[in-house]
């Protein structure tokens, strides 16, 4: 039978090449063997700090990218525009248990040291459980960082069935090979993120190609002079390896360099190439936003009506129907 697939992409800032090689490339090659839908996961950016005109705006951009990454053969809407992800996400709230939620290792990250933490950051998790199974997905293609949410939602998706019967599909995390975790290209321990890398050391999808150049040359490496793969001891040269091989298509074992400069100029390009397809269809599509509102709108209709007769056995099974 067709798997389906489903994956979110929040829309906190610009999107990155963390996005892009551990969940947008994988997310496009899964239209080819399964019917994927994705989301701009708008009510995700709501857990922080936000400023609602750029909210919007960055909706927008981050639906443009994904089309012009190649999303553009799946059911592709905005969250927010689909009013059964905050229904279900309330169903798993009541699933789910302060305890496992206050574990999750972004909530920790998140809202330490922090005074005014919103009570959606602490929830979030159950509104992402809620996205996957409200499409029965069968997987679900993420980085990483999100491997934990996922396990959370598998959890949850087993409680209810449990409980109240058989209605939600258990998914499966599907991560790329290796580019499951792209770092930081200042500060190679860390994620390259939206909100929690820092921009010297982030790539976002829309850079120009003299800023990627740029970045990439700055790029942290480490002691010794040795070009190895070996994430433990060299973070900076086994990230700029990863990039070189996912972004040429090449295996890392097969990638040899004599000197550090020499691995910077030749990932720099490879990521200039990769991105320069992308930034081309971003600028088409930018020209005509009403055909991005058409796509976006036929999109949330055709996801709301993908979801009733899900919500009326949840409903059902719990008891409010
Ligand atoms: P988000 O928006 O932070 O990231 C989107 C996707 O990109 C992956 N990713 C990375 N992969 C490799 N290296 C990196 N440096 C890197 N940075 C980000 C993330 O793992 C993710 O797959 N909560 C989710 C969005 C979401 C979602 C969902 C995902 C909402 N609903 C349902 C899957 C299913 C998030 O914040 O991802």
């Amino acid at each position: 039978m067709t798997k389906r697939v489903f994956s979110g992409f929040k829309p906190t800032g610009h999107l990155t090449l963390g996005n892009l090689l551990g969940a947008i490339m994988p997310a496009v090659r899964l239209q080819d063997e399964a019917d994927c839908v994705y989301a701009v996961a708008d009510l995700h950016a709501l857990t922080v700090k936000h400023d609602p005109e750029r909210l919007r705006a960055r909706t927008r951009e981050a639906a443009t990218l994904l089309l012009a990454c190649g999303l553009d053969r799946s059911l592709l809407y905005v969250q927010s525009r689909v009013p059964a992800h905050t229904e279900l996400a309330y169903l798993l709230e009541s699933t789910a248990y302060f305890g496992e939620m206050r574990r999750m290792i972004q909530f920790k990250e998140k809202s330490a040291n922090q005074e005014e933490v919103r009570l959606s950051l602490l929830t979030y998790p159950a509104l992402m459980a809620a996205d996957i199974l409200l499409h029965r997905a069968d997987l679900v293609p993420v980085g990483d960082d999100q491997r934990q949410h996922v396990e959370l939602t598998r959890d949850l998706a087993q409680r209810f069935n449990r409980l109240y019967g058989e209605v939600f599909v258990v998914p499966e995390a599907v991560h790329p090979q290796n580019a499951a975790k792209i770092m930081d290209l200042t500060t190679p321990e860390s994620k390259m993120g939206k909100s929690d890398g820092s921009a010297a050391g982030t790539i976002y999808l829309l850079d120009p190609p003299a800023e990627v150049r740029r970045k990439v040359m700055r790029a942290v490496t480490d002691s010794g002079t040795e070009v190895r793969y070996d994430p433990e001891d060299k973070p900076g040269v086994s990230n700029l390896l990863t990039l070189l091989a996912v972004c040429s298509g090449r295996p890392i074992g097969s990638l040899g360099h004599q000197t550090y400069g020499a691995l910077k100029r030749e990932t720099a390009e490879a990521v200039v190439e990769t991105l320069r397809p992308i930034q081309e269809r971003h600028a088409e599509l930018s020209a005509d936003p009403a055909e991005l509102e058409r796509v976006l709108e036929a999109g949330a209709v055709r996801a709301s009506g993908r979801t009733v007769e899900l919500m009326d056995s949840a409903r059902r099974a719990i008891g409010v129907l």
